[in-house]
């Protein structure tokens, strides 16, 4: 037995921070990265440039600073200068409310530039993983619970979608704008150089601790939150056996307790924050104090106006507010960043395909048309890595034939019918139907030549009708009559809404042996050349067995019928009975020969 341990793969966690890689494979996932992202920057850096510059362009009108000093070296400068101070006050409400009313339209467009640049990615992102995942090999659903696949489309991809879009686009303005403020108040005031290295090296070392520490409580919070929600639903699925055996207060604590600790790590969340901003709002007091103090200088030597120290002193006002943000995003996004990886990792799964099929087109139309099967050393496993389960198996299956497959349990009999699907690895060896190589042909072609009824027959939720056609390709008749074959006509007939009856979910209305009768039905109208029946051990009364058994007789007679059987009479009706044992043929031959070779043993064969 393989140790279950390394069958379900580990899923992969992220640990310590997101890298820069992640972020340039996020972008570059986007659709039309390199039209989008120079529209994008440049419009972020107008609106960004033109908050600033209003404030600049109100300094200037309001200043009386008239020394030589106070003249700008940029003649523009001095020009609006002259024209704010001269112009009547109408004209400067335009101009101000005109200046403002653009920089709105921009920044509005730049924002929904960007947002719908990223949600469109995540959108994009989204459908490549269901192409992915659709196409991925079936072994990856038994390496993966189906809890951990869900949350990749639904937690994952809201992240992507709604969340991680507003905090980059909060992200990258406030980066520009940061920028721009840097650059402007060193232009004015070449001294506050001073200040501004001391305090961009404490804003990056308070938001380092930020966020390792805002980080590892997330991930705290995480795992505090899981046992309520098991314990919650645990207790909603039995809470008559709870309060059966009198426990109602016992588990009314305990949820109370793993309550608490999960408010304590939410508590620490604020907290945290709470140190964040006091020490952001400190650095960023001492930075307008030093810049005030170097505006007041320059105000009394002659060399800027009262406006330009005005201007100065509201940028740096403002800064704090602006690395609040920074600091708060860059955690946030870390912690978000993982879906996105989680996502881009789901684009690219083992497909089930594979690279060099030959296209089956001009080859032969009506192929196959006799249904022959030979299966030539064919050495294959569940999984590359997993033990050989079909070792080394020669065995042909004459068309048109009914051929009994039996043997111990764990033979390889069903994973036999899903070599046949190709759900499994192939080693080496070839599956040849009419004279072509199966497991060299589009999968499509290769799965359409069967059609199955298994074990446990599988309904979906849906019409009958829908379980039946669920292409639509047939008329009503064509469907009443291959259900009038399998002998379930009179009894769909007695169901409310006959063809239209809803069938409940995993088919639950319907008994195994219905069931089974109902892939039969499937069968006859899919038209496939070879049936692969596994015949049901689950109880089945006597009467739907025989109709099964009529069925195969009657409906599949020039079809190659592959039946695993578990009953002596299936045997008996059979043109050939197949003895398999450790994924190998033991022995071929008419019923009588092979069966009367086991003698007492054949009971021990038929599992
Ligand atoms: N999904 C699976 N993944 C890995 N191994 C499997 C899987 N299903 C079956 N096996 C292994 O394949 C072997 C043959 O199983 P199977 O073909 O189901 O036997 P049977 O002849 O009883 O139908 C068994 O040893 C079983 O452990
Ligand atoms: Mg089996």
């Amino acid at each position: 037995m393989e140790n279950t341990n390394t069958f379900i793969s580990k899923e992969k966690r992220q640990e310590g921070s997101i890298g820069f890689e992640l972020f340039a494979r996020y972008l570059n996932s986007m659709q039309g990265i390199k039209i989008f992202a120079p529209i994008i920057f440049t419009l972020v850096f107008i609106a960004s440039f033109a908050e600033s510059a209003f404030r600049y362009i109100v300094s200037l009108w309001v200043d009386n600073c008239t020394t030589i000093s106070c003249q700008s070296s940029y003649s523009i400068i001095n020009q609006t200068k002259t024209w704010l101070q001269n112009a009547n006050p109408n004209e400067i409400t335009i101009f101000f409310f005109g200046f403002c009313l653009v920089t709105i339209i921009i920044r509005a467009l730049d924002w929904l530039i960007l947002i719908g640049f990223l949600s469109n990615g995540a959108r994009v992102l989204h459908d490549q993983m269901v192409e992915s995942f659709s196409n991925v090999r079936v072994t990856f659903m038994d390496e993966n619970p189906s809890g951990r696949l869900i949350r990749r489309f639904s937690g994952d991809y809201i992240q992507a979608k709604d969340e991680i879009p507003n905090i980059f686009a909060d992200m990258f303005s406030t980066f520009i704008e940061l920028i721009i403020i840097t650059i402007i108040v060193l232009i004015q005031a070449p001294f506050a150089i001073f200040s501004i290295i001391p305090c961009g090296f404490f804003y990056y070392k308070i938001q380092k601790i930020f966020k390792a520490s805002s980080r590892e409580i997330q991930r705290y919070t995480k795992i505090l939150e899981t046992p309520i929600w098991s314990l919650f639903s645990e207790s909603v699925v039995g809470y008559q056996t709870i309060r059966a055996y009198g426990k109602t207060n016992e588990f009314i604590q305990q949820l109370v307790l793993i309550s608490q600790d999960f408010a304590k790590a939410t508590l620490l969340q604020s907290r945290i924050l709470r140190w964040l901003n006091l020490r952001l709002k400190v650095t960023s007091e001492f930075f307008t104090l030093t810049i005030t103090i170097i505006a007041i200088y320059f105000v009394t030597i002659g060399k800027i106006g009262v406006g330009q120290a005005g201007f100065l002193m509201s940028l740096t006002i403002g800064l704090d507010s602006i690395m609040q943000w920074l600091t708060r995003s860059l955690s946030m996004i870390e912690s978000k960043m993982v879906s996105i990886e989680r996502i881009i990792e789901y684009k690219n799964l083992p497909s089930e395909h594979k690279i060099n099929e030959i296209s089956l087109k001009n080859t032969t139309k009506n192929w196959p048309n006799q249904g022959e099967v030979i299966i030539k050393n064919l050495v294959s496993s569940y999984r590359e890595d997993l033990p050989i389960i079909i070792n080394n198996l020669n065995i042909t299956f004459q068309a048109g034939k009914k051929i009994g497959i039996i043997g111990r349990t764990g033979a390889g009999k069903s994973t036999l019918f899903q070599a046949f699907y190709r759900m499994i690895y192939f080693h080496s060896g070839e599956i040849i139907v009419d004279g072509i190589d199966i497991t060299k042909i589009p999968l499509e072609d290769a799965r359409s030549i069967f059609a199955i009824v298994p074990q446990e027959p599988h309904l979906f939720s849906g019409t009958l009708k829908y379980n039946l056609d669920r292409t639509h390709k047939f008329t009503d008749d064509q469907i009443w009559k291959a259900l009038k074959e399998v002998q379930l006509s009179q009894y769909i007939e007695s169901l409310p809404g006959k063809l239209n009856y809803e069938i409940a979910e995993k088919g639950g209305n319907f008994s195994v042996g219905q069931r089974q009768l109902l892939c039969m039905a499937r069968a006859i109208l899919s038209n496939a050349k070879i049936i692969l029946m596994d015949e049901a051990t689950a109880s089945v009364d006597l009467e739907t067995e025989n109709l099964i058994q009529e069925a195969i007789k009657k409906v599949f007679t020039n079809k190659t019928t592959i039946v695993i059987a578990h009953r002596l009479d299936t045997l008996k009706s059979a043109d050939y009975v197949a003895l398999l044992g450790n994924g190998k043929l033991l022995d071929y031959g008419v019923p009588d020969n092979v069966l009367s070779k086991l003698g007492e043993g054949l009971h021990s064969h038929l599992t």
